[in-house]
Protein backbone atom coordinates (compact mmCIF):
# COMPACT_ATOMS: atom_id res chain seq x y z
CA UNK A 1 0.00 0.00 0.00
CA UNK A 2 0.98 3.57 -0.90
CA UNK A 3 0.46 6.49 1.15
CA UNK A 4 0.96 10.09 -0.12
CA UNK A 5 1.10 12.76 2.26
CA UNK A 6 0.78 16.17 0.35
CA UNK A 7 0.55 18.68 3.19
CA UNK A 8 2.40 19.43 6.16
CA UNK A 9 1.69 17.08 8.86
CA UNK A 10 3.59 16.70 11.91
CA UNK A 11 6.62 13.64 11.86
CA UNK A 12 4.50 11.41 14.89
CA UNK A 13 1.74 10.61 12.01
CA UNK A 14 3.87 10.22 9.38
CA UNK A 15 5.97 7.89 11.29
CA UNK A 16 2.96 5.62 12.29
CA UNK A 17 1.94 5.31 8.98
CA UNK A 18 5.68 4.35 7.68
CA UNK A 19 5.38 1.57 10.29
CA UNK A 20 2.77 0.18 7.80
CA UNK A 21 2.97 1.35 4.47
CA UNK A 22 5.20 3.27 1.58
CA UNK A 23 5.09 6.91 2.19
CA UNK A 24 5.72 9.26 -0.16
CA UNK A 25 5.73 13.06 1.35
CA UNK A 26 5.53 15.66 -1.50
CA UNK A 27 4.02 19.15 -0.65
CA UNK A 28 2.33 21.78 -2.70
CA UNK A 29 1.81 19.87 -5.97
CA UNK A 30 0.42 21.95 -8.51
CA UNK A 31 -3.47 20.32 -9.48
CA UNK A 32 -2.12 18.93 -12.88
CA UNK A 33 0.82 16.99 -10.90
CA UNK A 34 -1.42 15.48 -8.04
CA UNK A 35 -3.63 14.41 -11.02
CA UNK A 36 -0.60 12.70 -12.37
CA UNK A 37 0.47 10.71 -9.52
CA UNK A 38 -2.14 10.02 -7.65
CA UNK A 39 -3.78 6.56 -9.37
CA UNK A 40 -0.23 5.18 -7.95
CA UNK A 41 -1.95 5.54 -4.38
CA UNK A 42 -3.88 3.97 -1.70
CA UNK A 43 -4.34 6.84 0.76
CA UNK A 44 -3.99 10.61 0.82
CA UNK A 45 -3.63 12.75 3.53
CA UNK A 46 -4.17 16.44 3.57
CA UNK A 47 -4.44 19.66 5.62
CA UNK A 48 -5.95 22.68 3.60
CA UNK A 49 -3.77 23.47 1.25
CA UNK A 50 -4.34 20.60 -0.67
CA UNK A 51 -7.37 21.15 -3.36
CA UNK A 52 -8.99 17.57 -3.63
CA UNK A 53 -11.25 17.77 -6.43
CA UNK A 54 -13.26 15.96 -8.41
CA UNK A 55 -10.71 15.72 -11.50
CA UNK A 56 -8.37 14.23 -8.68
CA UNK A 57 -10.62 11.84 -7.11
CA UNK A 58 -11.11 10.56 -10.71
CA UNK A 59 -7.93 10.06 -11.61
CA UNK A 60 -7.36 8.31 -8.20
CA UNK A 61 -7.87 4.76 -9.49
CA UNK A 62 -6.56 2.92 -6.89
CA UNK A 63 -7.50 5.49 -3.70
CA UNK A 64 -9.12 3.76 -0.95
CA UNK A 65 -9.21 6.37 1.86
CA UNK A 66 -8.48 10.48 2.17
CA UNK A 67 -7.33 11.62 5.36
CA UNK A 68 -7.89 15.17 6.57
CA UNK A 69 -5.31 16.16 9.54
CA UNK A 70 -7.90 18.50 11.22
CA UNK A 71 -11.42 19.52 10.97
CA UNK A 72 -12.97 21.37 8.16
CA UNK A 73 -13.19 18.67 4.78
CA UNK A 74 -14.15 21.94 2.62
CA UNK A 75 -11.55 21.18 0.56
CA UNK A 76 -12.19 17.64 -0.28
CA UNK A 77 -15.26 16.57 -2.39
CA UNK A 78 -16.68 14.31 -0.34
CA UNK A 79 -19.96 13.81 -2.22
CA UNK A 80 -17.66 12.72 -5.53
CA UNK A 81 -15.32 10.49 -3.20
CA UNK A 82 -18.28 8.74 -1.74
CA UNK A 83 -19.78 7.97 -5.00
CA UNK A 84 -16.62 6.21 -5.56
CA UNK A 85 -16.56 4.12 -2.43
CA UNK A 86 -13.30 6.42 -1.17
CA UNK A 87 -13.46 7.19 2.47
CA UNK A 88 -13.60 10.36 3.70
CA UNK A 89 -12.17 10.75 7.59
CA UNK A 90 -10.65 13.96 9.53
CA UNK A 91 -9.51 14.36 12.84
CA UNK A 92 -12.35 16.18 14.57
CA UNK A 93 -10.82 16.54 18.02
CA UNK A 94 -7.34 17.07 17.87
CA UNK A 95 -6.94 20.81 17.05
CA UNK A 96 -10.14 21.96 19.32
CA UNK A 97 -8.00 23.37 22.44
CA UNK A 98 -5.54 24.78 19.84
CA UNK A 99 -8.48 26.67 17.89
CA UNK A 100 -10.68 27.60 20.98
CA UNK A 101 -7.19 29.07 22.50
CA UNK A 102 -6.69 31.51 19.71
CA UNK A 103 -10.24 32.50 19.18
CA UNK A 104 -9.85 33.81 23.10
CA UNK A 105 -6.25 35.20 22.31
CA UNK A 106 -7.90 37.11 18.81
CA UNK A 107 -10.93 38.15 21.25
CA UNK A 108 -8.41 40.13 23.82
CA UNK A 109 -6.05 41.21 21.12
CA UNK A 110 -8.83 42.65 19.38
CA UNK A 111 -10.18 44.33 22.72
CA UNK A 112 -6.89 45.78 23.26
CA UNK A 113 -5.52 46.65 20.13
CA UNK A 114 -2.41 44.97 20.96
CA UNK A 115 -1.19 44.43 17.49
CA UNK A 116 -1.33 47.94 16.55
CA UNK A 117 0.08 48.86 19.89
CA UNK A 118 3.02 46.42 19.13
CA UNK A 119 3.59 47.71 15.77
CA UNK A 120 3.93 51.16 17.03
CA UNK A 121 6.32 50.65 19.64
CA UNK A 122 8.48 48.39 17.20
CA UNK A 123 8.59 51.67 15.53
CA UNK A 124 9.81 53.97 17.97
CA UNK A 125 6.65 55.04 19.47
CA UNK A 126 4.50 55.68 23.00
CA UNK A 127 1.35 55.94 21.88
CA UNK A 128 -1.30 55.76 25.33
CA UNK A 129 -4.32 57.21 24.49
CA UNK A 130 -4.66 56.05 20.76
CA UNK A 131 -5.59 52.44 21.97
CA UNK A 132 -8.02 52.82 24.26
CA UNK A 133 -9.76 49.55 24.18
CA UNK A 134 -12.72 47.90 25.80
CA UNK A 135 -13.20 44.88 28.35
CA UNK A 136 -15.00 42.00 27.52
CA UNK A 137 -16.58 41.60 31.13
CA UNK A 138 -20.26 42.31 30.87
CA UNK A 139 -20.68 42.07 27.05
CA UNK A 140 -22.54 39.69 25.25
CA UNK A 141 -20.94 37.04 22.98
CA UNK A 142 -22.54 35.70 20.21
CA UNK A 143 -21.68 32.63 19.11
CA UNK A 144 -22.77 30.90 15.36
CA UNK A 145 -22.06 27.00 15.88
CA UNK A 146 -21.63 25.69 19.03
CA UNK A 147 -19.78 22.58 18.49
CA UNK A 148 -16.70 21.63 19.89
CA UNK A 149 -14.83 24.97 19.50
CA UNK A 150 -17.69 27.06 19.94
CA UNK A 151 -18.62 25.05 23.17
CA UNK A 152 -14.66 25.65 24.27
CA UNK A 153 -15.24 29.36 23.54
CA UNK A 154 -18.26 29.65 25.44
CA UNK A 155 -16.76 28.20 28.44
CA UNK A 156 -14.16 30.80 28.58
CA UNK A 157 -15.93 33.31 27.90
CA UNK A 158 -18.37 32.98 30.74
CA UNK A 159 -14.78 32.84 33.23
CA UNK A 160 -14.60 36.37 31.70
CA UNK A 161 -17.99 37.49 32.78
CA UNK A 162 -19.31 37.27 29.34
CA UNK A 163 -23.30 36.71 28.85
CA UNK A 164 -22.82 34.31 25.82
CA UNK A 165 -25.74 33.33 23.30
CA UNK A 166 -25.82 30.69 20.64
CA UNK A 167 -26.96 30.27 17.21
CA UNK A 168 -26.88 26.53 15.85
CA UNK A 169 -29.82 24.62 14.85
CA UNK A 170 -28.42 21.68 14.66
CA UNK A 171 -27.84 21.05 18.65
CA UNK A 172 -30.32 20.38 21.46
CA UNK A 173 -31.23 23.46 23.63
CA UNK A 174 -30.94 21.29 27.06
CA UNK A 175 -26.99 20.98 26.05
CA UNK A 176 -26.66 24.40 24.78
CA UNK A 177 -28.13 25.34 28.58
CA UNK A 178 -25.74 22.81 30.55
CA UNK A 179 -22.97 24.76 28.96
CA UNK A 180 -25.10 28.21 30.57
CA UNK A 181 -25.95 28.67 27.05
CA UNK A 182 -28.69 30.44 25.64
CA UNK A 183 -29.98 28.98 22.14
CA UNK A 184 -31.15 31.80 20.30
CA UNK A 185 -32.40 32.69 16.43
CA UNK A 186 -29.64 33.55 14.31
CA UNK A 187 -31.34 37.15 14.00
CA UNK A 188 -31.26 37.86 18.14
CA UNK A 189 -27.69 37.06 18.10
CA UNK A 190 -26.95 39.55 15.70
CA UNK A 191 -28.98 41.73 17.32
CA UNK A 192 -27.79 41.25 20.50
CA UNK A 193 -23.90 40.95 20.15
CA UNK A 194 -21.20 42.86 21.37
CA UNK A 195 -18.38 40.17 20.26
CA UNK A 196 -19.26 38.04 17.39
CA UNK A 197 -17.51 34.69 16.97
CA UNK A 198 -17.87 32.24 13.96
CA UNK A 199 -17.40 28.62 14.65
CA UNK A 200 -19.52 26.66 12.12
CA UNK A 201 -18.53 24.94 8.90
CA UNK A 202 -18.44 26.43 5.54
CA UNK A 203 -21.18 24.53 3.50
CA UNK A 204 -23.63 26.18 0.64
CA UNK A 205 -25.83 26.95 3.84
CA UNK A 206 -23.08 29.16 5.10
CA UNK A 207 -21.39 30.62 2.47
CA UNK A 208 -21.81 34.32 2.69
CA UNK A 209 -23.35 33.78 5.89
CA UNK A 210 -22.60 37.28 7.39
CA UNK A 211 -22.82 39.87 4.25
CA UNK A 212 -23.88 43.39 3.65
CA UNK A 213 -27.80 42.76 4.89
CA UNK A 214 -26.34 40.69 8.18
CA UNK A 215 -24.63 43.24 8.98
CA UNK A 216 -27.26 45.99 9.13
CA UNK A 217 -28.76 43.62 12.01
CA UNK A 218 -26.09 43.53 14.07
CA UNK A 219 -25.39 46.16 16.85
CA UNK A 220 -23.91 49.10 15.50
CA UNK A 221 -19.79 48.48 17.01
CA UNK A 222 -19.94 44.91 16.93
CA UNK A 223 -16.67 43.12 17.22
CA UNK A 224 -16.22 39.81 15.30
CA UNK A 225 -13.77 36.90 14.96
CA UNK A 226 -13.32 34.11 12.29
CA UNK A 227 -11.53 31.48 13.28
CA UNK A 228 -13.94 28.66 11.33
CA UNK A 229 -13.81 29.13 7.92
CA UNK A 230 -13.11 31.80 4.87
CA UNK A 231 -15.89 32.40 3.05
CA UNK A 232 -18.45 32.41 5.84
CA UNK A 233 -18.32 36.25 5.86
CA UNK A 234 -18.14 37.98 2.52
CA UNK A 235 -14.70 39.89 2.85
CA UNK A 236 -15.73 42.72 0.86
CA UNK A 237 -18.93 43.53 3.19
CA UNK A 238 -16.73 43.23 5.75
CA UNK A 239 -14.70 45.55 4.50
CA UNK A 240 -17.22 47.54 4.14
CA UNK A 241 -18.72 47.80 7.54
CA UNK A 242 -15.57 47.96 8.85
CA UNK A 243 -15.15 51.36 7.61
CA UNK A 244 -18.32 52.67 7.81
CA UNK A 245 -18.11 52.09 11.59
CA UNK A 246 -20.59 48.92 11.66
CA UNK A 247 -18.30 46.58 12.57
CA UNK A 248 -15.66 48.16 15.10
CA UNK A 249 -13.36 45.46 14.48
CA UNK A 250 -12.83 42.37 13.50
CA UNK A 251 -9.97 39.46 13.96
CA UNK A 252 -9.89 37.25 11.18
CA UNK A 253 -7.86 33.88 10.81
CA UNK A 254 -9.67 31.97 7.82
CA UNK A 255 -9.57 33.93 4.52
CA UNK A 256 -11.59 33.89 1.49
CA UNK A 257 -8.82 32.60 -0.82
CA UNK A 258 -5.50 31.89 0.94
CA UNK A 259 -2.73 32.54 0.66
CA UNK A 260 -4.77 36.18 0.48
CA UNK A 261 -4.52 38.64 -2.31
CA UNK A 262 -2.02 41.66 -1.47
CA UNK A 263 -5.24 43.24 -2.98
CA UNK A 264 -7.44 42.12 0.07
CA UNK A 265 -9.59 44.90 1.06
CA UNK A 266 -9.09 43.61 4.61
CA UNK A 267 -5.50 43.55 4.86
CA UNK A 268 -5.37 48.00 4.22
CA UNK A 269 -7.88 48.11 7.22
CA UNK A 270 -6.07 49.45 10.56
CA UNK A 271 -9.38 48.00 12.89
CA UNK A 272 -8.16 44.29 12.28
CA UNK A 273 -6.18 41.69 13.36
CA UNK A 274 -5.18 39.42 11.10
CA UNK A 275 -3.36 35.77 11.55
CA UNK A 276 -2.38 33.26 8.68
CA UNK A 277 -5.15 30.38 9.56
CA UNK A 278 -3.06 29.71 12.85
CA UNK A 279 -6.06 28.47 14.41
CA UNK A 280 -5.03 24.98 14.89
CA UNK A 281 -1.16 25.88 14.55
CA UNK A 282 0.17 23.99 18.13
CA UNK A 283 3.03 21.81 18.28
CA UNK A 284 0.16 19.77 20.48
CA UNK A 285 -2.71 19.51 18.00
CA UNK A 286 -0.60 18.95 15.07
CA UNK A 287 0.71 15.83 16.38
CA UNK A 288 -2.89 15.32 17.58
CA UNK A 289 -4.40 15.67 14.38
CA UNK A 290 -1.67 13.65 12.17
CA UNK A 291 -1.37 11.22 15.10
CA UNK A 292 -5.62 10.84 14.61
CA UNK A 293 -5.48 10.86 10.89
CA UNK A 294 -2.82 8.38 10.91
CA UNK A 295 -4.65 6.07 12.90
CA UNK A 296 -7.71 6.26 11.19
CA UNK A 297 -5.99 5.64 7.56
CA UNK A 298 -4.46 2.23 9.10
CA UNK A 299 -7.60 0.95 10.42
CA UNK A 300 -9.81 1.88 7.27
CA UNK A 301 -6.85 0.03 4.90
CA UNK A 302 -7.39 -2.92 7.25
CA UNK A 303 -10.87 -2.88 6.70
CA UNK A 304 -11.96 -2.10 10.56
CA UNK A 305 -14.24 0.27 11.20
CA UNK A 306 -13.55 4.12 11.17
CA UNK A 307 -15.89 7.04 11.81
CA UNK A 308 -16.62 9.10 8.35
CA UNK A 309 -16.00 13.09 8.16
P1 LIG B 1 -18.02 21.02 15.08
O1 LIG B 1 -18.52 20.14 13.99
O2 LIG B 1 -17.74 20.43 16.41
O3 LIG B 1 -19.02 22.26 15.29
C1 LIG B 1 -19.63 22.94 14.23
C2 LIG B 1 -21.00 23.37 14.71
O4 LIG B 1 -21.57 24.19 13.68
C3 LIG B 1 -21.95 22.19 14.93
O5 LIG B 1 -22.48 22.22 16.24
C4 LIG B 1 -23.04 22.38 13.89
O6 LIG B 1 -24.32 22.00 14.35
C5 LIG B 1 -22.95 23.89 13.66
N1 LIG B 1 -23.54 24.31 12.38
C6 LIG B 1 -23.50 23.68 11.20
N2 LIG B 1 -24.17 24.39 10.27
C7 LIG B 1 -24.64 25.50 10.91
C8 LIG B 1 -25.41 26.61 10.50
N3 LIG B 1 -25.85 26.72 9.23
N4 LIG B 1 -25.67 27.58 11.41
C9 LIG B 1 -25.23 27.48 12.69
N5 LIG B 1 -24.52 26.42 13.14
C10 LIG B 1 -24.22 25.46 12.26
O7 LIG B 1 -16.71 21.71 14.48
P2 LIG B 1 -15.55 22.47 15.29
O8 LIG B 1 -14.43 21.52 15.54
O9 LIG B 1 -16.13 23.22 16.42
O10 LIG B 1 -15.03 23.47 14.14
C11 LIG B 1 -15.77 24.63 13.81
C12 LIG B 1 -15.15 25.32 12.61
O11 LIG B 1 -13.81 25.71 12.90
C13 LIG B 1 -15.05 24.48 11.33
O12 LIG B 1 -15.33 25.32 10.23
C14 LIG B 1 -13.59 24.09 11.27
O13 LIG B 1 -13.16 23.81 9.97
C15 LIG B 1 -12.95 25.35 11.83
N6 LIG B 1 -11.60 25.18 12.36
C16 LIG B 1 -10.69 26.13 12.04
C17 LIG B 1 -9.43 26.04 12.58
C18 LIG B 1 -8.39 27.08 12.23
O14 LIG B 1 -7.24 26.73 12.07
N7 LIG B 1 -8.75 28.35 12.15
C19 LIG B 1 -9.08 24.98 13.42
C20 LIG B 1 -10.05 24.03 13.73
C21 LIG B 1 -11.33 24.14 13.18
C1 LIG C 1 -9.21 22.70 10.49
O1 LIG C 1 -10.28 22.73 9.88
O2 LIG C 1 -8.87 21.73 11.18
C2 LIG C 1 -8.33 23.88 10.47
O3 LIG C 1 -8.63 24.77 9.49
C3 LIG C 1 -6.91 23.66 10.70
C4 LIG C 1 -6.12 23.17 9.55
O4 LIG C 1 -6.45 23.40 8.40
O5 LIG C 1 -5.13 22.51 9.81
Amino acid sequence: MRILVADPVSAEGVKLLQQHFEVDIRHKLPPEELIRVIPAYDALVVRSETKVTKAVIDAAANLKVIGRAGVGVDNIDVEAATKRGIIVLNAPEGNTVAATEHTMAMMLALARNIPQAHATMKAGEWQRSKFMGVELRGKTLGILGLGRIGAGVAKRAMAMEMTVLAYDPFINADNAKALGVELVELDEVLAAADFLTLHLPLTPDTKGLLGQDAFKRMKRGVRIINCARGGIIDEAALAQALQDGTVAGAAIDVFEKEPVDPNNPLLGLNNVVLTPHLGASTAEAQVGVAVDVARGIIAALRGEPVTTA
